[in-house]
C-alpha cells in the first residue's frame, strides 16, 4: 500500500524540488510513496489569503491564524485510515531513530510546518497529534524538519531503500553507531584500507566491524551504550577501551 505524506506549508516549491529528487523520487514513480504539498495560503479564508496575524497579549512577531490551519487539516486527513498530524517544533518531542520507528507504522502522515512564532496553541489542543523537533535549535520554519522526517521514514519503506540489509547495519539501527566504510584505492595519500577488508575472511570482517563499531560509539556518543545489551567479549572490549583512556 502507498504511504502518503501531506505536507502543509506557505513555501511548497523547494519541498516539492526535494521531493522529485533522488530515492524519493524514484519511490513515488514505484507507487511506493505519495507526496501531497499544501500551499496553507489555500485555506485562508479572505482575500488577501492571510495566514498570519498579530499577538493577543502584545509581542514581537506574528502568530499562524488557527481558521486556515484548521481547515486544511480537516480537510487533508479525512480520508486517512491510519493517519497523524504531525507539527514540526523546536518544543517538540525530539527525532530519533525510535520515534521514526514509530511513526513509520502510520500510513498517512500530515506534516504542518510553521513559521513567524509558530502557531495559534488552539489548534495544537485540537488538531495535532504530536509535535516534532529536529534538535535544540530554531530553524525559520519547519520545512526542513518535515523533509528530514519524510526522508528517515521512507527509508524503513519496503523497496525504497535498494538492500534492506544496509537498514539493518545503518547507525543507531542496533543501538550502535556504524562501522567506518573504504571504497577503492587500497592507498589514498599514504592512507591504507585495513588489511582485514582485503582479507576475504567474511567471519573476520564482521568480527572487526563489530568492534569498530563499539569503538565509535564508545568514542563520539558514549551515552547510546547505556543500557545496551552486549555480549560479555563485548563488554570486555568497552572496558579495555575504558582503561586506554585512563
Ligand atoms: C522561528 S520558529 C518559531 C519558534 C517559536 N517561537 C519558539 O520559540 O518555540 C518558526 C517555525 O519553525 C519551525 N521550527 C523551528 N525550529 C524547529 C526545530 N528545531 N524543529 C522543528 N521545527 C522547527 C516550527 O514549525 C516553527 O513554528
Amino acid at each position: 500500500m502507498t504511504r502518503r505524506f501531506d505536507i502543509l506549508t506557505l513555501f511548497p516549491e523547494g519541498i516539492v524540488t526535494y521531493l522529485q529528487s533522488s530515492l524519493l523520487g524514484k519511490a513515488v514513480e514505484k507507487d511506493l510513496l505519495e507526496f501531497k504539498v499544501h500551499q496553507m495560503r489555500d485555506y485562508a479564508e479572505d482575500k488577501h489569503r492571510r495566514v498570519d496575524d498579530v499577538l493577543y497579549g502584545g509581542g514581537e512577531g506574528m502568530v499562524m491564524k488557527p481558521e486556515p490551519l484548521a481547515k486544511a487539516i480537516e480537510q487533508i486527513r479525512k480520508d486517512y485510515r491510519k493517519g497523524r498530524v504531525i507539527y514540526l517544533s523546536p518544543q517538540g518531542r525530539r527525532l530519533d531513530q525510535a520515534l521514526v520507528r514509530e511513526l513509520g507504522d502510520y500510513q498517512e502522515l500530515l506534516l504542518i510546518c510553521g513559521r513567524y512564532e509558530g502557531i495559534d496553541e488552539r489548534i495544537l489542543e485540537g488538531w495535532v497529534d504530536e509535535e516534532v523537533s529536529l534538535g535544540d535549535f530554531v530553524l525559520c520554519g519547519g520545512e526542513l524538519a518535515a523533509l528530514a522526517v519524510v526522508e528517515c521514514i521512507a527509508r524503513y519503506v519496503p523497496g525504497v531503500v535498494g538492500k534492506a540489509k544496509s537498514l539493518e547495519e545503518e547507525s543507531f539501527a542496533e543501538g550502535l553507531l556504524e562501522y567506518p566504510h573504504y571504497t577503492r584505492p587500497e592507498e589514498f595519500q599514504g592512507r591504507r584500507v585495513p588489511d582485514i577488508l582485503l582479507s576475504g575472511n567474511h567471519g573476520e570482517i564482521e568480527r572487526w566491524r563489530r568492534r569498530e563499531a563499539l569503538r565509535r560509539t564508545f568514542e563520539k556518543r558514549p551515552d547510546l551504550l547505556e543500557g545496551l545489551k552486549l555480549s560479555e567479549e563485548e563488554r570486555e572490549f568497552i572496558e579495555e577501551l575504558r582503561e586506554k583512556r585512563r
